[in-house]
C-alpha cells in the first residue's frame, strides 16, 4: 500500500467534488481553515470508537440522526435544540426498550456537502451546477449562487463550531439532565398518541430517579444522570474541506479528521480505488460506508481490507440503504459473507435513500410506510441470520415539517407544500422520528427475547 498523506487523494479519482473556478482563492480558504483550531477532539473520536466496539458486541445501539443537508439559512438554537431533543426522547424509548445503552451521534455540526445525481441543472435553455449543498454553493437557479464558492467553506466551518458548542452545553451543561426527560417532548408532539407514550415512559424514568434519590443517587452526585455523550457526523465528501481539518494529535501521534467525530463515505463515492477511500483510509476515526444495492461482496472486502486492515471494532459501521423493495434480497447477500468471518462491524439500516421517490406534486419524498417496512426486514434479515441490527441512521428534524408521507399525521401528498424546508432530502419530523424509534422499541425486545412472536412493524 502506497504511503498515505492528508493529501494523498489528490492524486486519486474525486468524484463529487466540485470545480473551483478561483483556484487561487481556493488555496487560499485551504491554508487559512488549516490553520484553525480542531472542531472535535481526538480523544473523543476515539471514546466514540470504543463506544461504537461495545455495539459490535451487543452491548450497545448506535442512533445516527438529522438533516438531510445542514442550511445556512436554518441556523439558530432553537433549531439545533429541537433536532437534540428529538434524538434524546429517541434515546430515552430505545434505551427503555432494549436495556442497552444508545450512542447517539449527529448528523449535525458539519453536514453541509451533497452528491448529486446530475452535475448540472437546465431550467428554460439555461444549464447551471446542481445545488451542491451549502459549503459548496447556493440553491437559488443563478449563476452568482450556482458557481462554486471556496469562501462558503469558511462559514460552514464557523457553523460547525458553533452549533457544536451549543451541543456540548446541552450535552454537558444541565440540559439533558435524565430529570429533565418531560420537558424534551417538544410541543406540538406533546397532544399526539406518540407524546402520550413517551410520558408513560418518563413518568416510569421520574419514578425510578425519585427512588435513586431516596438512597442518595442523584444527578447531583452521579454524572451519568446529568450528562450525556453526543457525537456529530457527516458525509466526507469535500475532500479539500475535510484534509484542512485533518491534523496529528499530539498525544497519540495518530491523524484525525477534526471536522467530526466520524464521518461516512457516500454511496457514489465508494470506490476502491478511489479518491475518498484514499483520504478516509489514513485517519482513525469511525468510518460509515455507505451499502447500496450496488455494491459487491467484492468491493465490501476491498473496503474494508483498505479501510480497516487490524479489523479494529468500532472502526467501520456498514450502513444499509437498499430500499424496502430490495432489501430483502439485497441485505441478504450482502451478510452471508460475514455471518461467521469474524469481521468486526456495526451494521446500520438507513430507512432513507432507498426510498426516495417523486410525488404526484412534484415532491421529493419517502412514505413512511416504507420506511418502516425497510427496518423491520433489516430486523428480521439479521435475526434469522444470528446477526446483530445494531443501528440506526435517519434524515429527521425536531421541526414540524411536511415531507415524508404518512405516519400517525397522515400526512398526504397534497401537504406536502404546507411546510416542506427540507434543503436536499425528505426527512422524518419529530412526530415520525418517534413512532419509529417506538417500532424500532419493539424489535429491540422481540431480540431481547427471541422465543417472542416475531413483531411487524406497522403504523
Ligand atoms: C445521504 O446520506 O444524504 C446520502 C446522500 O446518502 P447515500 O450516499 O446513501 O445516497
Ligand atoms: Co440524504
Amino acid at each position: 500500500m502506497k504511503k498515505w498523506t492528508k493529501d494523498s487523494w489528490r492524486a486519486y479519482p474525486a468524484k463529487h467534488i466540485p470545480e473551483y473556478p478561483n483556484t487561487t482563492e481556493l488555496a487560499k480558504v485551504e491554508s487559512n481553515l488549516s490553520k484553525y483550531p480542531p472542531i472535535v477532539f481526538a480523544g473523543e473520536a476515539r471514546e466514540l470508537k470504543r463506544n461504537l466496539a461495545k455495539v459490535v458486541d451487543r452491548k450497545a445501539f448506535l442512533l445516527q440522526g438529522g438533516d438531510c443537508a445542514e442550511s445556512f439559512k436554518d441556523f439558530n438554537a432553537d433549531y439545533i435544540r429541537d433536532s437534540f431533543k428529538v434524538l434524546l426522547q429517541m434515546s430515552v424509548i430505545l434505551t427503555a426498550a432494549g436495556n442497552l445503552p444508545v450512542v447517539k451521534v449527529g448528523r449535525m455540526a458539519g453536514q453541509f456537502a451533497k452528491p448529486r445525481s446530475a452535475p448540472t441543472e437546465v431550467i428554460d435553455g439555461i444549464e447551471l451546477d446542481s445545488y451542491k449543498g451549502d459549503i459548496i454553493n447556493g440553491m437559488g437557479f443563478t449563476a452568482e449562487d450556482r458557481t462554486p464558492d471556496p469562501d462558503r467553506m469558511i462559514r460552514a466551518y464557523t457553523q460547525a463550531a458553533a452549533s457544536l458548542n451549543l451541543l456540548r452545553a446541552f450535552a454537558k451543561g444541565g440540559f439533558s439532565d435524565l430529570n429533565k426527560v418531560h420537558s424534551w417532548n417538544l410541543g406540538f408532539v406533546q397532544d399526539s398518541a406518540q407524546g402520550e407514550k413517551y410520558k408513560m415512559i418518563a413518568d416510569k424514568i421520574s419514578d425510578t430517579l425519585g427512588f435513586m434519590e431516596a438512597i442518595g443517587i442523584s444527578s447531583k452526585t452521579s454524572r451519568r444522570l446529568r450528562n450525556v455523550d453526543f457525537y456529530t457526523s457527516h458525509e466526507a465528501l469535500l475532500l479539500p474541506y475535510e484534509e484542512a481539518l485533518t491534523r496529528v494529535d499530539s498525544t497519540t501521534g495518530e491523524t484525525y479528521n477534526t471536522a467530526a467525530h466520524m464521518v461516512w463515505i457516500g454511496d457514489r463515492t465508494r470506490q476502491p480505488d478511489g479518491a475518498h477511500v484514499e483520504f478516509c483510509r489514513g485517519i482513525q476515526n469511525p468510518i460509515g460506508i455507505k451499502c447500496g444495492p450496488s455494491l459487491s461482496t467484492d468491493d465490501l472486502k476491498k473496503l474494508l481490507d483498505i479501510l480497516n486492515p487490524e479489523n479494529e471494532a468500532g472502526r467501520i459501521t456498514l450502513i444499509c440503504r437498499f430500499g424496502a423493495e430490495e432489501v430483502n434480497s439485497g441485505l441478504p447477500k450482502l451478510l452471508k459473507p460475514f455471518q461467521n468471518s469474524g469481521h468486526n462491524l456495526v451494521w446500520s439500516c438507513d430507512p432513507m435513500h432507498g426510498n426516495t421517490v417523486k410525488a404526484s406534486s412534484g415532491y421529493k419524498t419517502r412514505a413512511f410506510e416504507n420506511v418502516l417496512k425497510e427496518v423491520n426486514s433489516f430486523f428480521d434479515i439479521h435475526h434469522d441470520m444470528g446477526m446483530y441490527p445494531g443501528a440506526v441512521h435517519l434524515e429527521m428534524t425536531g421541526q414540524n415539517v411536511t415531507e415524508c408521507i404518512g405516519g400517525a399525521q397522515a400526512i398526504k401528498d397534497a401537504d406536502l407544500s404546507a411546510r416542506y424546508h427540507t434543503h436536499c432530502d425528505p426527512r422524518l419530523n419529530a412526530s415520525q422520528a418517534i413512532e419509529l424509534a417506538f417500532l424500532i422499541s419493539d424489535k429491540l425486545k422481540e431480540s431481547e427475547n427471541p422465543d417472542n412472536q416475531k413483531i411487524t412493524i406497522a403504523s
